[in-house]
Protein backbone atom coordinates (compact mmCIF):
# COMPACT_ATOMS: atom_id res chain seq x y z
CA UNK A 1 0.00 0.00 0.00
CA UNK A 2 0.98 3.36 -0.36
CA UNK A 3 0.54 5.64 2.11
CA UNK A 4 -1.07 9.49 1.92
CA UNK A 5 2.08 12.13 2.34
CA UNK A 6 0.50 13.14 5.45
CA UNK A 7 1.53 10.10 7.17
CA UNK A 8 5.05 10.92 7.16
CA UNK A 9 4.25 14.40 8.55
CA UNK A 10 3.92 13.53 12.05
CA UNK A 11 4.88 9.97 14.79
CA UNK A 12 3.02 8.22 16.99
CA UNK A 13 2.67 8.74 20.76
CA UNK A 14 6.17 7.94 22.06
CA UNK A 15 4.32 7.53 25.76
CA UNK A 16 2.44 4.72 24.08
CA UNK A 17 5.36 3.27 22.28
CA UNK A 18 6.86 3.20 25.96
CA UNK A 19 3.96 1.47 27.32
CA UNK A 20 3.96 -0.94 24.16
CA UNK A 21 7.13 -2.12 24.92
CA UNK A 22 6.58 -2.49 28.42
CA UNK A 23 3.62 -4.71 28.15
CA UNK A 24 5.85 -6.70 26.19
CA UNK A 25 8.72 -6.91 28.77
CA UNK A 26 5.98 -7.90 31.33
CA UNK A 27 4.16 -10.51 28.81
CA UNK A 28 7.91 -12.37 28.65
CA UNK A 29 7.91 -12.68 32.43
CA UNK A 30 10.31 -9.67 33.43
CA UNK A 31 10.03 -7.88 36.27
CA UNK A 32 9.34 -3.91 35.30
CA UNK A 33 8.64 -1.31 37.83
CA UNK A 34 6.54 1.43 35.94
CA UNK A 35 6.72 4.77 35.85
CA UNK A 36 5.17 5.41 33.34
CA UNK A 37 1.20 5.86 33.45
CA UNK A 38 -0.20 8.89 31.92
CA UNK A 39 -3.65 8.62 34.20
CA UNK A 40 -4.77 8.28 37.42
CA UNK A 41 -5.17 4.89 39.47
CA UNK A 42 -8.33 5.84 41.10
CA UNK A 43 -11.82 4.36 40.34
CA UNK A 44 -14.44 6.05 38.14
CA UNK A 45 -16.47 7.50 41.33
CA UNK A 46 -19.42 5.49 42.07
CA UNK A 47 -21.83 8.24 40.99
CA UNK A 48 -20.52 8.35 37.36
CA UNK A 49 -20.91 4.82 37.40
CA UNK A 50 -24.70 4.84 38.44
CA UNK A 51 -25.58 6.90 35.74
CA UNK A 52 -23.82 5.47 33.25
CA UNK A 53 -26.09 2.44 34.29
CA UNK A 54 -28.93 3.93 34.23
CA UNK A 55 -28.24 5.84 31.13
CA UNK A 56 -27.97 2.22 29.50
CA UNK A 57 -30.97 0.82 31.76
CA UNK A 58 -33.20 3.50 29.85
CA UNK A 59 -32.51 2.53 26.75
CA UNK A 60 -30.98 5.68 25.95
CA UNK A 61 -28.05 4.15 23.64
CA UNK A 62 -28.56 5.61 19.84
CA UNK A 63 -26.79 8.10 18.10
CA UNK A 64 -26.16 11.63 20.35
CA UNK A 65 -25.93 15.51 18.56
CA UNK A 66 -23.03 15.79 17.09
CA UNK A 67 -21.96 18.32 20.01
CA UNK A 68 -23.04 16.71 22.50
CA UNK A 69 -26.50 16.15 24.48
CA UNK A 70 -27.83 19.42 25.84
CA UNK A 71 -27.01 18.12 29.55
CA UNK A 72 -23.66 17.39 29.08
CA UNK A 73 -22.95 21.17 27.43
CA UNK A 74 -24.89 22.68 30.47
CA UNK A 75 -22.66 20.46 32.49
CA UNK A 76 -19.84 21.99 30.95
CA UNK A 77 -21.31 25.11 30.82
CA UNK A 78 -22.06 24.78 35.08
CA UNK A 79 -18.02 23.85 35.44
CA UNK A 80 -16.66 26.78 33.18
CA UNK A 81 -18.91 28.74 35.45
CA UNK A 82 -18.42 27.22 39.12
CA UNK A 83 -14.89 26.45 38.36
CA UNK A 84 -13.01 29.05 36.22
CA UNK A 85 -15.34 32.26 36.16
CA UNK A 86 -16.06 31.46 32.79
CA UNK A 87 -19.61 31.99 31.00
CA UNK A 88 -20.51 30.71 27.80
CA UNK A 89 -23.45 30.05 25.99
CA UNK A 90 -24.47 26.55 25.22
CA UNK A 91 -23.59 27.37 21.40
CA UNK A 92 -19.68 27.76 22.37
CA UNK A 93 -19.61 24.45 24.29
CA UNK A 94 -17.74 21.76 22.44
CA UNK A 95 -17.89 18.19 23.51
CA UNK A 96 -15.65 15.34 21.51
CA UNK A 97 -14.17 12.34 22.48
CA UNK A 98 -11.27 13.29 24.96
CA UNK A 99 -9.34 16.21 25.31
CA UNK A 100 -7.24 15.18 22.57
CA UNK A 101 -10.09 14.88 20.01
CA UNK A 102 -11.10 18.47 21.12
CA UNK A 103 -7.71 19.52 20.28
CA UNK A 104 -7.50 17.86 17.42
CA UNK A 105 -10.84 19.01 15.75
CA UNK A 106 -9.93 22.51 16.69
CA UNK A 107 -6.04 22.27 14.92
CA UNK A 108 -7.70 20.69 11.99
CA UNK A 109 -10.35 23.19 11.18
CA UNK A 110 -7.99 26.06 11.71
CA UNK A 111 -4.72 25.66 10.77
CA UNK A 112 -3.48 25.71 7.39
CA UNK A 113 -0.08 25.51 5.43
CA UNK A 114 2.25 28.19 6.55
CA UNK A 115 0.31 28.83 9.92
CA UNK A 116 2.30 28.90 12.88
CA UNK A 117 1.89 27.62 16.35
CA UNK A 118 3.66 28.43 19.29
CA UNK A 119 4.71 25.34 21.09
CA UNK A 120 6.39 25.65 24.43
CA UNK A 121 9.05 22.92 25.45
CA UNK A 122 8.77 20.47 27.36
CA UNK A 123 5.13 20.24 25.52
CA UNK A 124 2.78 17.24 25.67
CA UNK A 125 4.03 15.40 22.48
CA UNK A 126 0.58 15.51 20.60
CA UNK A 127 0.90 19.31 20.00
CA UNK A 128 3.66 19.37 17.26
CA UNK A 129 2.32 16.36 15.54
CA UNK A 130 -1.30 17.22 15.39
CA UNK A 131 -0.24 20.60 13.82
CA UNK A 132 2.76 18.92 11.42
CA UNK A 133 -0.78 16.81 10.28
CA UNK A 134 -3.12 19.77 10.03
CA UNK A 135 -0.36 21.06 7.76
CA UNK A 136 1.05 24.15 9.78
CA UNK A 137 4.54 24.66 11.42
CA UNK A 138 4.84 23.98 15.15
CA UNK A 139 7.02 26.72 16.66
CA UNK A 140 9.07 25.50 19.51
CA UNK A 141 9.72 27.55 22.22
CA UNK A 142 12.81 26.04 24.73
CA UNK A 143 11.56 27.22 28.19
CA UNK A 144 14.18 25.46 30.39
CA UNK A 145 14.80 24.27 33.85
CA UNK A 146 15.53 27.81 35.35
CA UNK A 147 12.20 28.71 35.08
CA UNK A 148 10.58 25.65 35.90
CA UNK A 149 9.99 24.91 32.38
CA UNK A 150 7.48 27.96 32.19
CA UNK A 151 7.39 30.39 29.19
CA UNK A 152 8.97 33.73 30.02
CA UNK A 153 7.06 36.41 27.84
CA UNK A 154 9.52 37.85 26.33
CA UNK A 155 9.95 34.56 24.70
CA UNK A 156 6.71 35.20 23.63
CA UNK A 157 7.25 38.22 21.93
CA UNK A 158 10.12 36.80 20.34
CA UNK A 159 8.36 34.05 19.13
CA UNK A 160 5.44 35.62 17.56
CA UNK A 161 5.21 36.84 13.82
CA UNK A 162 2.51 38.01 11.37
CA UNK A 163 1.95 33.95 10.89
CA UNK A 164 1.18 33.03 14.36
CA UNK A 165 -1.97 31.15 14.96
CA UNK A 166 -2.28 29.93 17.91
CA UNK A 167 -0.72 29.54 21.17
CA UNK A 168 -1.02 26.05 22.77
CA UNK A 169 -0.03 25.14 26.19
CA UNK A 170 -1.15 22.96 29.23
CA UNK A 171 -0.89 24.01 32.58
CA UNK A 172 -0.59 22.31 34.96
CA UNK A 173 1.73 20.68 32.19
CA UNK A 174 2.23 16.82 31.00
CA UNK A 175 5.66 16.47 31.26
CA UNK A 176 6.75 18.89 33.79
CA UNK A 177 3.88 19.38 36.14
CA UNK A 178 4.44 23.10 34.81
CA UNK A 179 1.44 25.26 36.60
CA UNK A 180 1.53 29.18 35.59
CA UNK A 181 0.15 31.65 38.52
CA UNK A 182 -2.37 34.38 37.67
CA UNK A 183 0.53 36.62 37.96
CA UNK A 184 2.52 34.33 35.21
CA UNK A 185 -0.57 34.25 32.86
CA UNK A 186 -1.26 37.74 33.03
CA UNK A 187 2.18 38.41 31.59
CA UNK A 188 2.05 36.49 28.95
CA UNK A 189 -1.71 37.97 28.25
CA UNK A 190 0.03 41.31 28.15
CA UNK A 191 1.85 40.32 25.19
CA UNK A 192 -0.96 38.91 23.42
CA UNK A 193 -2.66 41.69 23.95
CA UNK A 194 -0.52 43.40 21.96
CA UNK A 195 -0.93 40.68 18.90
CA UNK A 196 -4.69 40.38 18.00
CA UNK A 197 -4.24 37.59 15.49
CA UNK A 198 -3.08 35.07 18.03
CA UNK A 199 -5.48 32.70 19.45
CA UNK A 200 -4.52 30.93 22.37
CA UNK A 201 -5.38 27.03 22.94
CA UNK A 202 -5.39 26.48 26.50
CA UNK A 203 -5.26 22.43 27.63
CA UNK A 204 -6.45 22.44 31.30
CA UNK A 205 -7.15 18.66 31.81
CA UNK A 206 -4.74 18.58 34.45
CA UNK A 207 -6.64 21.19 36.38
CA UNK A 208 -7.83 19.81 39.27
CA UNK A 209 -3.88 17.68 39.98
CA UNK A 210 -2.80 20.80 41.74
CA UNK A 211 -0.32 20.86 44.69
CA UNK A 212 0.78 22.99 47.80
CA UNK A 213 -2.68 24.38 48.61
CA UNK A 214 -1.99 26.03 44.49
CA UNK A 215 -4.86 27.62 43.14
CA UNK A 216 -5.90 26.91 39.57
CA UNK A 217 -6.15 29.56 36.50
CA UNK A 218 -6.65 30.13 32.81
CA UNK A 219 -6.14 32.38 30.67
CA UNK A 220 -9.67 33.64 29.63
CA UNK A 221 -10.19 33.78 33.19
CA UNK A 222 -7.16 35.78 34.07
CA UNK A 223 -7.49 38.11 31.18
CA UNK A 224 -11.10 39.01 29.93
CA UNK A 225 -10.02 40.19 26.75
CA UNK A 226 -8.55 37.73 25.83
CA UNK A 227 -11.68 35.77 25.86
CA UNK A 228 -12.78 35.96 22.34
CA UNK A 229 -9.57 34.71 21.18
CA UNK A 230 -9.27 31.57 23.80
CA UNK A 231 -10.45 27.78 23.73
CA UNK A 232 -10.29 26.93 26.72
CA UNK A 233 -9.94 22.76 26.79
CA UNK A 234 -10.50 20.69 29.52
CA UNK A 235 -11.92 16.98 29.86
CA UNK A 236 -12.75 13.95 32.61
CA UNK A 237 -9.96 11.95 32.36
CA UNK A 238 -7.73 13.30 35.07
CA UNK A 239 -9.87 14.89 37.47
CA UNK A 240 -12.29 12.09 37.71
CA UNK A 241 -10.39 9.15 36.53
CA UNK A 242 -12.17 8.78 33.76
CA UNK A 243 -9.60 8.08 31.20
CA UNK A 244 -11.07 5.42 28.94
CA UNK A 245 -14.65 6.49 29.18
CA UNK A 246 -13.35 9.53 25.93
CA UNK A 247 -15.27 12.64 27.52
CA UNK A 248 -13.60 16.26 26.57
CA UNK A 249 -15.08 20.02 26.10
CA UNK A 250 -14.02 22.72 25.52
CA UNK A 251 -15.26 26.85 25.48
CA UNK A 252 -14.52 29.37 22.94
CA UNK A 253 -16.05 31.48 20.60
CA UNK A 254 -18.84 30.25 18.66
CA UNK A 255 -17.24 30.06 14.62
CA UNK A 256 -14.74 27.96 16.05
CA UNK A 257 -16.83 25.66 18.28
CA UNK A 258 -18.76 25.16 14.89
CA UNK A 259 -15.81 24.42 13.27
CA UNK A 260 -14.67 21.94 15.94
CA UNK A 261 -18.35 19.64 15.34
CA UNK A 262 -18.48 19.99 11.59
CA UNK A 263 -14.70 17.83 11.77
CA UNK A 264 -16.29 16.00 14.13
CA UNK A 265 -19.58 15.11 12.31
CA UNK A 266 -17.11 13.63 9.91
CA UNK A 267 -15.06 11.46 12.31
CA UNK A 268 -16.27 9.72 15.08
CA UNK A 269 -19.46 11.93 15.09
CA UNK A 270 -21.08 12.32 19.00
CA UNK A 271 -19.87 10.66 22.37
CA UNK A 272 -21.50 7.98 23.42
CA UNK A 273 -24.72 8.25 25.41
CA UNK A 274 -23.23 6.26 28.18
CA UNK A 275 -19.86 8.57 28.44
CA UNK A 276 -22.02 11.76 28.81
CA UNK A 277 -24.30 10.48 31.18
CA UNK A 278 -21.22 9.31 33.74
CA UNK A 279 -19.63 12.64 32.49
CA UNK A 280 -22.52 14.85 33.83
CA UNK A 281 -22.65 13.12 37.03
CA UNK A 282 -19.11 13.76 37.67
CA UNK A 283 -18.93 17.40 36.96
CA UNK A 284 -21.98 18.14 38.97
CA UNK A 285 -21.80 15.43 41.67
CA UNK A 286 -19.81 15.99 44.99
CA UNK A 287 -16.19 17.37 43.96
CA UNK A 288 -14.71 16.50 47.42
CA UNK A 289 -13.27 13.84 46.60
CA UNK A 290 -10.79 15.33 44.29
CA UNK A 291 -9.02 16.94 46.63
CA UNK A 292 -8.52 14.29 48.64
CA UNK A 293 -7.07 11.87 45.62
CA UNK A 294 -4.84 14.93 44.76
CA UNK A 295 -3.77 15.24 48.30
CA UNK A 296 -3.01 11.18 48.14
CA UNK A 297 -1.07 11.85 44.78
CA UNK A 298 1.42 15.03 46.45
CA UNK A 299 2.06 12.58 49.22
CA UNK A 300 3.29 10.13 46.44
CA UNK A 301 5.16 12.50 44.23
CA UNK A 302 7.35 13.10 47.35
CA UNK A 303 8.42 10.14 47.69
CA UNK A 304 9.17 10.00 44.01
CA UNK A 305 10.74 13.29 44.77
CA UNK A 306 13.19 12.27 47.61
CA UNK A 307 14.26 9.43 45.58
CA UNK A 308 15.12 10.72 42.48
CA UNK A 309 16.86 13.76 44.24
CA UNK A 310 19.17 11.33 46.02
CA UNK A 311 20.38 9.71 42.85
CA UNK A 312 23.81 10.40 41.59
CA UNK A 313 23.78 12.87 38.46
CA UNK A 314 19.94 13.27 38.97
CA UNK A 315 18.20 16.64 39.80
CA UNK A 316 14.54 17.36 39.79
CA UNK A 317 12.79 20.46 40.75
CA UNK A 318 9.01 19.36 43.01
CA UNK A 319 6.45 19.09 39.84
CA UNK A 320 3.31 21.80 40.80
CA UNK A 321 1.03 19.62 39.09
CA UNK A 322 0.07 16.80 37.15
CA UNK A 323 1.45 13.41 37.75
CA UNK A 324 4.80 13.71 36.15
CA UNK A 325 8.10 14.52 37.50
CA UNK A 326 10.84 15.78 34.47
CA UNK A 327 14.10 15.14 35.84
CA UNK A 328 17.44 15.89 34.77
CA UNK A 329 19.27 13.11 33.57
CA UNK A 330 22.69 15.81 32.72
CA UNK A 331 25.20 14.08 35.63
CA UNK A 332 24.94 11.05 33.75
CA UNK A 333 26.10 11.60 30.00
CA UNK A 334 28.91 10.49 29.05
CA UNK A 335 29.47 8.15 32.18
CA UNK A 336 30.19 4.15 31.52
CA UNK A 337 27.07 1.76 32.19
CA UNK A 338 28.94 -1.65 33.80
CA UNK A 339 28.52 -3.46 30.28
CA UNK A 340 31.04 -0.93 28.56
CA UNK A 341 28.43 0.86 26.93
CA UNK A 342 28.63 4.81 27.38
CA UNK A 343 25.31 6.76 28.19
CA UNK A 344 25.08 9.39 25.33
CA UNK A 345 21.64 10.58 25.97
CA UNK A 346 18.70 10.39 27.56
CA UNK A 347 17.34 7.63 25.15
CA UNK A 348 20.52 5.90 26.28
CA UNK A 349 19.74 6.05 30.29
CA UNK A 350 16.27 5.53 29.86
CA UNK A 351 16.85 1.94 28.10
CA UNK A 352 20.27 1.33 30.78
CA UNK A 353 17.01 2.04 33.47
CA UNK A 354 15.17 -0.53 31.72
CA UNK A 355 17.75 -2.74 30.66
CA UNK A 356 19.65 -3.30 34.16
CA UNK A 357 17.17 -3.06 37.02
CA UNK A 358 14.25 -2.74 35.12
CA UNK A 359 12.44 0.42 35.68
CA UNK A 360 10.68 2.35 32.84
CA UNK A 361 10.32 5.88 32.19
CA UNK A 362 10.02 7.73 29.06
CA UNK A 363 12.86 9.84 27.67
CA UNK A 364 13.07 13.69 27.85
CA UNK A 365 13.53 13.70 23.87
CA UNK A 366 9.79 13.03 23.20
CA UNK A 367 8.44 15.82 24.73
CA UNK A 368 11.20 18.57 23.29
CA UNK A 369 13.77 18.46 25.69
CA UNK A 370 17.05 16.91 26.65
CA UNK A 371 18.56 15.30 28.67
CA UNK A 372 15.43 14.63 30.91
CA UNK A 373 13.15 11.65 31.72
CA UNK A 374 9.75 11.54 32.65
CA UNK A 375 8.57 9.50 35.91
CA UNK A 376 5.15 9.24 36.91
CA UNK A 377 4.30 9.20 40.60
CA UNK A 378 0.71 7.27 39.99
CA UNK A 379 2.23 4.27 40.61
CA UNK A 380 1.19 1.95 44.36
CA UNK A 381 3.50 3.34 46.84
CA UNK A 382 5.66 -0.06 47.23
CA UNK A 383 6.25 1.15 43.83
CA UNK A 384 7.76 4.14 44.09
CA UNK A 385 10.04 3.26 46.75
CA UNK A 386 11.32 -0.02 44.70
CA UNK A 387 11.66 2.25 41.80
CA UNK A 388 13.25 4.99 43.30
CA UNK A 389 15.83 2.39 45.16
CA UNK A 390 16.29 1.10 41.91
CA UNK A 391 17.16 4.06 39.80
CA UNK A 392 19.77 5.23 42.50
CA UNK A 393 21.23 1.83 42.15
CA UNK A 394 22.00 2.47 38.39
CA UNK A 395 23.02 5.71 38.96
CA UNK A 396 25.77 4.57 41.42
CA UNK A 397 26.94 2.01 39.12
CA UNK A 398 27.57 4.44 36.19
CA UNK A 399 31.63 5.36 35.93
C1 LIG B 1 -1.62 17.55 28.40
C2 LIG B 1 -2.61 16.54 27.98
N1 LIG B 1 -3.67 16.94 27.25
C3 LIG B 1 -4.62 16.07 26.85
C4 LIG B 1 -4.55 14.74 27.19
C5 LIG B 1 -5.63 13.82 26.68
O1 LIG B 1 -6.69 13.80 27.55
P1 LIG B 1 -8.04 13.01 27.20
O2 LIG B 1 -7.96 11.69 27.89
O3 LIG B 1 -9.12 13.88 27.77
O4 LIG B 1 -8.11 12.88 25.73
C6 LIG B 1 -3.48 14.28 27.95
C7 LIG B 1 -3.37 12.84 28.28
O5 LIG B 1 -2.37 12.32 28.68
C8 LIG B 1 -2.49 15.19 28.37
O6 LIG B 1 -1.44 14.80 29.10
Amino acid sequence: MDFAPRMSRFKPSPSQIASARVRDLVAEGQDIVKLTAGEPDFPTPDHAKAAAIACMDANEIRYTPINGLLEMRKAAQLKFKRDNNLDYGLDQIAVGSGTKQILFNCLMATVSQGDETIIPAPYWASYPDMVLLAGGTPVIVDCGQNNLFKMRPEQLEEAITPNTKWLVFSSPSNPTGATYSREELAALAEVLLRHPHVHVLTDDVYEHLIYDGRTFHTLAEVEPALYDRTVTCNGVSKAYSMTGWRLGFAGGPKDIIANMAKMQSQSTSGVSAVSQAAAVAALEGPQEYVKERTANLQYRRDILFEKLNKAKGLQCDLPEGAMYIFCSCAGTIGKTAPNGKVIENDEDFTMYLLESVGVAVVQGSAYGLSPYFRASFVAPEADLVRGGDKIQEACAALS
